[in-house]
């Protein structure tokens, strides 16, 4: 038996939050049209609920969590961390039917991820890693933004990194990201989009100028692996030009290394979770750097964020049967969209 397509993959992990996001208090988010309420339990465990109470549906983010117990704020039905009311006003029998759904859970890398989907196939195994946000080796500044759009136009954005020049121009941009031609590699069997632009003899973007001291022009190189339907990571090399190519078992000690990373996590069908982190491994210990690098990069995402939010109402606005031209350049963006309908198509099918 088929069911409609959904909007995003199903039995898929997303990214709920940043795991300093969520404590022993209620913390309500919707991932996936679903609304949620996470919290963290007195042994540190992270839970998720659905954030409505059985009984006339009060969000139970809204309510008092106590000895890792929810109490509803409307009328104190309360739900253990299975979600299994144990407790409900003027009467000591509790109906069977009184639990609310409770959503697997995994923290890794400093990420909360969720499980949407069905909770017999979560399966920790499956989540992809970005090990270098809980690294010692690496310093991290990170934020969300709330997008006006979906998701698919975010993953569409991130894949062609090419709007640098122009939507970023002063920022991280600068003519060689739009001139230099891609290389684009699909892994089937890992569900992984590769996407790769090295540029040999390049200006150096503020961002990068100001945050490594760099002087001169660079070697700029711009590695995408991208894990459908949640985890981006661009890995990026930045070093004078003339510096040699790394080489494995030599230390590329002149090189700069960041890794940006994305989890694009969908709310609703027209708006996304835009969670940003920029890790480097240079400059450890200074603030400066760090806050520098947070607030340009906070820029950058709030533009794209204004461009993307405008698109969103242009798409919405078209006939059904619009047109798009794709060049080179979408290579990498057609392959991510490729995989996500595969994925919402095996998502959409349950056992007869
Ligand atoms: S709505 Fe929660 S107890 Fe009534
Ligand atoms: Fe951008």
């Amino acid at each position: 038996m088929t069911q409609p397509t959904p909007p995003w993959p199903m039995n898929q992990w997303y990214v709920a939050a940043y795991s300093s996001d969520i404590e022993a208090e209620l913390f309500g988010r919707t991932i996936c049209g679903e609304p949620l309420v996470f919290y963290r339990t007195v042994e540190g465990e992270v839970v998720a609920l659905a954030d409505r109470c059985v009984h006339r549906r009060f969000p139970l983010s809204k309510s008092q969590l106590v000895d890792d117990q929810v109490i509803c704020g409307y009328h104190g039905f309360t739900y253990d961390r299975t979600g299994t009311c144990v407790a409900a006003p003027g009467q000591k029998r509790i109906p069977r039917s009184a639990r609310v759904p409770s959503w697997p859970v995994a923290e890794q890398d400093s990420l909360v991820w969720v499980w949407i989907g069905d909770p017999e196939r979560a399966d920790t195994d499956r989540l992809p890693r970005a090990p270098w946000l809980d690294h010692a080796d690496y310093t991290t500044v990170r934020g969300m933004e709330s997008l006006a759009a979906g998701y698919e136009l975010l993953v569409d954005n991130l894949l062609d990194l090419s709007h640098e020049t122009y939507l970023h121009g002063g920022h991280i941009g600068t003519p060689e990201v739009a001139e230099t031609p891609i290389t684009t590699e699909v892994d089937e069997d890992a569900h992984i989009v590769y996407v790769s632009r090295h540029m040999d003899d390049a200006a150096c973007p503020p961002f990068y100028a100001r945050s490594t001291g760099i002087e001169g022009r660079i070697t700029r190189w711009q590695d995408i692996e991208y894990h459908p339907p949640c985890l981006y990571l661009l890995h990026s090399r930045i070093a004078p030009v003339g510096t040699p190519d790394p080489v494995e078992g030599r230390p590329d000690d002149q090189a700069f290394r960041v890794e940006v990373v994305y989890a694009i996590t969908p709310e609703t069908e027209r708006s996304t979770h835009d969670f940003w982190m920029v890790a480097r491994d240079f400059a450890l210990e200074d603030t400066e750097v760090s806050r520098f690098l947070a607030e340009s990069n906070r820029t950058v995402v709030l533009q794209d964020v204004e461009a993307l939010d405008v698109l969103q109402v242009v798409v919405e606005s078209e006939k059904e049967n619009y047109q798009e031209l794709s060049i080179n350049i979408d290579t990498g963006g057609l392959a991510a969209r490729r995989m996500l309908k595969r994925q919402r198509e095996a998502g959409a099918l349950v056992e007869a």
